[in-house]
């Protein structure tokens, strides 16, 4: 299985921040918050990864991350010349894709639980051994805003819509998607939504009428932020900030999730350390480095 995220957008309602500053470079409390959906790719060792990313912020990217190489994986970028929506990074991706299956992520999505890298494990195991698709819900305040499961008693999905007016559960889709290899056949057929949008909520559907669409419910215990507002920015942050704090552990470090993997060796995670030697940071992968 091969990774997507996805990093482009305009992050309109970031502004201004996100005037001249891409939203996935922001900080979430220490590190750049695309170095979370990053490493949830990694738990996964998901080692081929394609980011699609805006024609100005590239380099940006590109100075950040490079092709992976130092964290042991392989990194591609590809350019999204408009934010046409989030259903197009499957298009872009064809070639990267190559066939294979894919996990789709939204790079502003946070996520954190104990068990979370096994669900999204057991995900990957049932696409890859079943095919179709794979998502999550997660209860929220306002579904409003996001892509919206409903069930029936039996815990069935019966329907799925973006930004409904008047949603018809409190579970919204959260931004990480398993999907075989018809994926990218199903995101070139998709038509733009009425805010001109080729809506990812639209793949789902599609995988739905086919009966090929299994959702499960992160529960208690798991944290998800979409911290495309500036109240989830800041919580997200709080958040991340509090759990650190209180285990004296990372979340979302790419270079100790690289370590621990196996994709890079002990020397070269020192190397990575000393680059910032001084900062909490550098510390903290020297500490994992001593261990
Ligand atoms: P959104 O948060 O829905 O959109 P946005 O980032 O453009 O922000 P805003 O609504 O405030 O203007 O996007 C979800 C994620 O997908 C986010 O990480 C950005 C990314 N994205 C793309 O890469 N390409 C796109 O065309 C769109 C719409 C979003």
């Amino acid at each position: 299985m091969k990774s997507i995220i996805l990093a482009g957008g305009s992050g309109t309602r970031l502004y201004p921040v996100t005037k001249v500053v891409n939203k996935h470079l922001l900080p979430i409390y220490n590190k750049p918050m695309i170095y979370y959906p990053l490493s949830l790719v990694m738990l996964l060792r998901i080692r081929e990864v394609l980011l699609v990313v805006n024609p100005q912020d590239l380099e940006s990217f590109k100075k950040l991350l490079g092709d992976g190489s130092q964290l042991g994986m392989s990194i591609e970028y590809a350019i999204q010349e408009k934010p046409r929506g989030l259903a197009e990074g499957l298009i872009l991706g064809e070639k990267f894709i190559n066939g294979d299956k894919v996990f789709y992520l939204l790079g502003d999505n946070i996520f954190f639980g104990h068990d979370l890298p096994k669900i999204m494990k057991e995900a990957m195991k049932e696409v890859q051994e079943r095919g179709g698709a794979y998502v999550f819900g997660y209860y929220v305040k306002d579904p409003e805003r996001f892509g919206v499961v409903e069930f029936d008693e039996k815990g069935n999905v019966i329907s799925l819509e973006e930004k409904p007016k008047k949603p018809r559960s409190n579970y919204a889709v959260v931004g990480a998607y398993f999907y075989d290899e018809e994926v990218v056949e199903i995101a070139k057929r998709v038509k733009p939504s009425k805010r001109g949008e080729l809506e990812i909520t639209s793949v789902n559907e599609e995988y739905l009428k086919r009966g090929k669409l299994r959702v499960k419910i992160l529960g208690r215990g798991f944290a998800w932020f979409d911290a495309g507002t500036h109240d989830s920015f800041l919580e997200a942050g709080e958040f991340v900030e509090t759990i650190e704090k209180k285990t004296g552990l990372m979340i979302g470090c790419i270079e100790e999730i690289a370590y621990r993997n196996g994709w890079i060796d002990r020397e070269q995670l020192i190397k990575l350390a000393k680059t910032m030697s001084k900062t909490e940071y550098g510390k903290y992968l020297m500490r994992i480095a001593e261990e």
